[in-house]
């Protein structure tokens, strides 16, 4: 581990196309557009170099003078994904403390908390969103092997935003699957008492309520699942056209742990 370098190293696993779907979603992040040379960091990408060459492919095709970093605590990993690097992506060691020259305006760290405890989230999300850009947004979150099921936060510089839940629909059969891969501030609180668990059990409800619409298809059926969270309260944001993706952002206030 190199000195200085905040945090641990844990174990590395990764894959091809394991993270399309939230990278589909950074690339969508309007400071990413509107930023003429946006710095992007994959903060612990793992034991290849093939996340951050796919997330500077995605988000190229948004904004072709985008630069992704890949940041790493184990500088044998870095070691080897150096090895792959080309224009526009490059790798060094690190941790939380997002040790680049710049400051970012997307941090991107998957399946990275997911190894710590949780009473260690605040402190490396505060270190993380330090030294983002005024306008930039770190994504926090976990994903299972194959990237069917993910979920993140968005924080901004002040602290979370929204939580997304982003599912692949197609043989879907029940959306609390998401509890076992949940951020790990809310993955401890799919208890009573909770507000995660209160959606956990408002997602399922309004999914089985809907399943006659899995006729046309499992889009329709959740974006009718949208609809009805929305009816009923919940700050459910963006429309249809995210929705139909498998893909459900909320206000972080409405499923923020008790206490964290
Ligand atoms: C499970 S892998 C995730 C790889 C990739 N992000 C993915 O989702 O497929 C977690 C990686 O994060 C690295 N890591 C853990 N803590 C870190 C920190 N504080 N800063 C940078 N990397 C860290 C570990 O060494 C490990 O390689």
């Amino acid at each position: 581990m190199a000195r200085g370098a905040e945090g641990r190293i844990t174990r590395g696993t990764t894959g091809t196309n394991r993270l399309r779907r939230v990278d589909r979603w950074v690339a969508r992040l309007p400071a990413l557009r509107r930023t003429p040379h946006p710095l992007v960091v994959d903060l612990g990408f793992g034991g290849s170099a093939a996340t951050p060459l796919e997330l500077h492919r995605r988000l190229a095709a948004v904004n072709p003078r985008v630069e992704v970093v890949g940041v790493e605590i184990d500088p044998g990993r870095v070691r080897i994904a150096s090895a792959s690097a080309v224009p526009g992506v490059s790798f060094r060691v690190g941790g939380f403390e997002v040790p680049t020259e710049r400051r970012p305006t997307i941090i991107r760290a998957f399946n990275v908390l997911r190894q710590y405890d949780e009473h260690e989230v605040p402190d490396a999300w505060r270190r993380m969103t330090s030294r983002l850009t005024e306008d930039g947004t770190l994504v926090e979150g976990t994903c299972d092997e194959i990237g069917r099921v993910c979920s993140w936060v968005a924080l901004g510089p002040a602290g979370p935003r929204t939580l997304t839940i982003s599912l692949r629909l197609s043989g879907l059969e029940l959306p609390s699957i998401v509890a076992e891969r949940l951020p790990k501030a809310l993955i401890h609180r799919n208890v009573p008492g909770e507000r995660v668990h209160e959606l956990m059990l408002a997602l399922d409800r309004a999914w089985r309520t809907n399943a006659p619409l899995g006729v046309y298809s499992p889009a329709q059926r959740w974006i009718a699942t949208a609809r009805t969270l929305a009816a009923a309260g919940w700050p459910v944001r963006d429309g249809v056209a995210r929705w139909r993706l498998g893909e459900l952002t909320l206000d972080w206030d409405a499923v923020a742990p008790a206490r964290l």
